[in-house]
């Protein structure tokens, strides 16, 4: 009799169900896997051979027979060795070996030669999309228990009145007796209470002396997520002050670690001891990274730096060194929060919502328009590096500051007014307020399948939601309009005025924009002036 059991293949940060049927016949040794499978897929039949061997079984290379394993639905690239436990256990079932019930159950796994189970990437994107359809238990190797079992605090799925059971085994012989009833494994349960730790920040922005504006700044950048750049001399602090963003961010959502943990998962880069990325990221590529490396692709396809800093922070430090195609290649994604890979049969998508955080010297030699020292490049490599700073993607940026180089006397003087704690709460109460603003708002219901559409920031809003909740007076509409006539704000920079505006007035608890508001986010686009 053919069997019939079901894995999941992950596409992008979502999981298909794959119906893996096997049929063994009399004949000839033959051995096949067809519906697009991968090289790993394939070599899938050497690991399961071996694997059902070392288990105390008869394998399809030790016998007279045909086997046949069809991989559906059969236009999906089926990817990596997650198959290699339900393509056993198919064979063992279609063989008569083994005798179980597969209804309801999902299977995934590598197999080791000796039969052990080796870790899968995804596991939490796989438990969420079966969950999310019904399915009653998840069969994969122990190590990706915890994380698969992170779902256990999400509640009850709609169509069960069960939720689903995460059974992490450690060896192919056991899921057999598992599966035949001779032990009991106990489902996998995971608190997420239990992984929410305080990180150590690397800089705490009460540390560093004077830089008011510029801190004032970053406070803005990070309550309502929008890009900045900031420019100056060499040593001024302009990387100190990127690193020390993270301690002022606003923490995750439940709701966007989940998100962010399965991008981490997929990528293969979460932690086996804490399965949860419960913090924002903070991504630094080096200048010289490759377009890949930023945006993702390869085969299989991974996420790049933008999907890695989702939720967070990418932060391009000695900005105008990037390679140019690498910039523009940012173009797009930062416009739409996502990126799509071309594949040869399906177009991938990785959410890549990230705040940028730029930092630049005002030209190659970092002394350009310096009231102390001699700037020592020709015109030339100043315009050419200007250029850079002024390209498309600035215009996307909100925020655009100047970081003067500190006098010695204030270098000296201690602020301890400002930390980082303090500074927290302030964005946190801001980010409150834009959460509740966005989460009841009609334009933002685009359905439980395009998560990755829904807006959590001011930063993030599109023309109506800006003309809906960035109303002006007279007055600010005055100031705003003389600056467009006189073509020192174009229109993508008025919109970035008004959403700036919108997050000072967000962190004054105001719910009306005033004309201070307007005029210290006109401050932040001095690039225009
Ligand atoms: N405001 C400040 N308070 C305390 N320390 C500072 C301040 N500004 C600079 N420093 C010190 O100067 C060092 C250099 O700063 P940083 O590397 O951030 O400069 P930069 O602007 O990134 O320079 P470059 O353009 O060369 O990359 C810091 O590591 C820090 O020790
Ligand atoms: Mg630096
Ligand atoms: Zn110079």
């Amino acid at each position: 009799m053919p069997s019939k059991i079901f894995s999941a293949a992950i596409a992008g940060l979502n999981a298909r169900i794959i119906e893996i049927e096997t049929d063994v016949t009399r004949g000839l040794r033959h051995f096949e896997i067809v519906g697009l499978p991968d090289k790993a897929v394939e070599e899938s039949k050497e690991r399961v051979g071996a694997a059902i061997k070392s288990s105390g079984f008869r394998s399809p290379h030790q016998q007279s027979q045909r086997v046949l394993v069809s991989l559906a639905p059969a236009d999906l690239k089926k990817e990596g060795s997650l198959y290699d436990l339900p393509i056993a256990l198919g064979y063992l079932s279609a063989s008569s070996q083994i005798r179980f019930n597969p209804e309801g159950k999902i299977f995934s796994g590598e197999l080791a030669l000796d039969g052990k189970l080796r870790p899968v990437k995804g596991a939490l994107s796989l438990a969420l999309a079966t969950q999310e359809k019904g399915w009653k238990e998840i069969i994969l190797p122990k190590e990706n228990g915890p994380e698969a079992a992170l779902i256990s605090s999400l509640g009850k799925n709609e169509k069960n009145s069960e939720k689903i059971r995460i059974i992490g085994l450690g060896t192919l012989r056991e899921v057999i007796s598992h599966l035949e009833g001779r032990i009991k494994a106990k489902p996998f349960e995971t608190d997420i209470k239990n992984f929410l730790e305080k990180p150590n920040y690397p800089v705490d922005l009460g540390w560093i002396k004077g830089q008011e504006s510029s801190k004032r700044a970053l406070e803005i950048s990070a309550a309502g997520g929008h890009n900045l750049i900031m420019e100056g001399p060499p040593g001024a602090g302009k990387s100190l002050l990127a690193k020390s963003l993270p301690s002022i961010l606003p923490d995750l959502s439940f709701e966007e670690i989940l998100e962010v943990t399965k991008i981490y998962s997929i990528a293969g880069l979460l932690p086996e001891e804490k399965p949860l990325i419960s913090y924002r990221p903070f991504r630094s590529p080096h200048h010289t990274s490759s377009e890949p490396a930023l945006i993702g692709g390869g085969n299989p396809p991974k996420p790049g730096e933008i999907t890695l800093a989702h939720r967070g922070i990418l932060f391009l430090d000695e900005f105008p060194e990037f390679h140019r195609d690498v910039l523009e290649s940012l173009r797009q994604p930062m416009e739409e929060g996502k990126i799509t890979i071309l594949r040869a049969r399906n177009h991938l998508t990785f959410p890549a919502r990230f705040t940028l955080i730029a930092a630049a010297n005002p030209c190659p030699c970092g002394y350009y328009g310096d009231p102390q020292r001699d700037c020592t490049c020709t015109q030339s490599q100043i315009a050419g590096y200007r250029r850079k700073l002024s390209g498309p993607l600035t215009d996307r940026i909100d925020i655009s500051i100047k970081v003067p180089q500190l006098k010695f006397e204030k270098l000296t003087s201690i602020d301890e007014e400002n930390s980082s704690a303090k500074i927290k709460e302030r964005t946190e109460k801001a980010r409150q307020i834009q959460k509740e603003r966005f989460f009841n708002d009609p334009l933002n219901k685009f359905g439980a399948r395009q998560e990755e559409n829904k807006i959590f920031t001011n930063s993030e809003m599109q023309i109506p939601q800006i003309k809906k909740y960035c109303k002006i007076d007279q007055k600010s509409e005055s100031i705003l309009k003389r600056f467009v006539d006189s073509g020192k704000l174009s229109a993508r920079g008025f919109h970035r005025v008004l959403k700036v505006a919108r997050t000072i007035a967000d962190l004054e608890n105001s719910e009306k924009i005033n004309y201070n508001h307007i005029a210290e986010g006109l401050m932040y686009r001095i690039r225009e002036n």
